[in-house]
């Protein structure tokens, strides 16, 4: 059973389901206005499911891309170092563009993204991220739409992943350490 290697759940399936309700509620409330439709990306893996549920409770014309980039390899420490796996489908130029993340941990991967982004002059360029690590940041990361703070623990579940498992879990729990 992968129950057994959690230490335990931190977000269940119902708080989860209030973050995401109220991310869009807000998202939805700022950029209600703006003229062109909002381009939504999300990062692969990790984001697939919370992105999902999200783009479901924005309330304005968007379109859905994806890029996937990697900086972990099996392992639960960032490394620096960040790949364009796949790249966007549409060009950014001259859009609003809201990034959809699953979690920014020490801030290295999602600083890059941003840095490249940036270089393609996105009209307006802001953050979602279902879940934050402040105290393992190493690069400051202006989050705009954080769904929750959580302690320095690694999580698995709804999306996120150890060793490419437990994305299906519709709870966030935290990993044993016996199995990292
Ligand atoms: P960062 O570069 O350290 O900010 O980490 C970026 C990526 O590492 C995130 O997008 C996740 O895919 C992964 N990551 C960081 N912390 C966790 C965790 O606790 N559980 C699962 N994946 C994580
Ligand atoms: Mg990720």
């Amino acid at each position: 059973m992968f129950k057994e290697k959690l230490k335990r759940v931190l977000i269940t399936e119902t708080e989860i389901k209030q973050i995401v309700k109220k991310l869009g509620k807000q998202i939805t409330q700022d950029y209600n206005d703006i003229e062109d439709d909002l381009i939504v990306i999300g990062l692969l893996k990790g984001s697939f499911i919370f992105m999902a549920d999200l783009v479901r409770e924005i309330r304005i014309n968007l379109v859905t891309d994806f890029m996937t980039v990697s900086s972990y390899r099996n392992k639960t420490e960032s490394t620096g170092d960040v790949k364009i796996i796949m790249d966007l489908d549409e060009s950014v130029n001259g859009k609003h563009i809201l990034m959809v993340e699953d979690i920014i941990d020490t801030g290295n991967t999602f600083s890059k993204v941003l840095n490249l982004l940036h270089t393609r002059n996105p009209k307006s360029l802001k953050i979602c991220s279902l879940l934050s690590k402040p105290s393992r940041r190493v690069r400051e990361v202006k989050i705009d739409y954080c769904g929750k703070e959580i302690p320095d623990e690694f999580v698995c579940g709804y999306g996120l992943d150890y060793a490419q498992k437990y994305r299906n879990l519709p709870y966030i729990g935290i990993l044993d350490p016996k199995y990292r």
